[in-house]
């Protein structure tokens, strides 16, 4: 782990329904009570453009096609690191992101079938290389997953059991192959025992 550079960045990832929302909160309450200084920010929408982005990526009514998709996720990560992440890193904070780049592999990748080389590639020239220092992956069973998110679903919860299942695999693919900066936690347990998890590998880094 790079801990030569200033302030820390870290990612949040899981299935929709996977808790991490919740995680994020208590992570960051946590690292405050440390003295840490901390952001917590999001993708899509962690930056004034992302915003307009995640409205359509999430709320467009109509046909968006794979390919546009992909894209304009990539247009959300491009602005919000050089707009949000690395300032945010540069001022020697802690920044707290739902989702960065391993989304776009496990969700246009593993779920939608997208080419998973070229999804890593265009994930390097949105970033332009900026790597998160940690990422969490919280995985949970996908059946509870989806009763987790409930009635009220956006375009991609809209997706059903096999695609969320997909996404699933595609994030254990993805701490398989970077073991270093992945770290997978079992959100199938209570909040308690799943920040339990968290806590232990953010205290062995700090
Ligand atoms: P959001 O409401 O933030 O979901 P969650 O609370 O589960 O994180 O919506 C983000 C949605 O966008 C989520 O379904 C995953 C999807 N997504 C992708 O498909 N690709 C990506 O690169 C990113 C960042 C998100």
């Amino acid at each position: 782990m790079d801990t030569g550079k200033k302030g820390l960045f870290i990612t949040f990832e899981g299935a929709d329904g996977c808790g991490k929302t919740t995680q994020i909160n208590l992570l960051n309450e946590y690292l405050k009570n440390k003295n840490f200084e901390t952001i917590i920010t999001l993708e899509p929408g962690g930056s004034d453009i992302g915003k307009q982005l995640r409205q359509i990526l999430l709320h467009h009514d109509g046909f968006v096609s794979k390919r546009a998709e992909v894209f304009m996720y990539l247009a959300d990560r491009a602005q919000h690191v050089d707009a949000v992440i690395k300032k945010g890193v540069e001022e020697n904070k802690v920044v707290l992101c739902d989702r960065h780049i391993d989304s776009s592999v496990a969700y246009q990748g593993y779920a939608r079938g997208g080419d998973i080389e070229q999804i890593n590639l265009l994930n390097e020239l949105a970033t332009g290389g900026y790597k998160p220092d940690l990422t969490f992956v919280f995985d949970v069973d996908s059946t509870i997953a989806q009763q987790r998110v409930g009635e009220t679903k956006d375009r991609l919860e809209k997706e059903g059991l096999e695609f969320h299942k997909k996404v699933r695999f595609g994030y254990l693919e993805l701490a398989k192959k970077y073991p270093q900066r992945i770290k997978v936690i079992d959100a199938n347990k209570t909040i308690e025992k799943v920040f339990e998890q968290v806590k232990k590998i953010i205290d062995e880094i700090l």
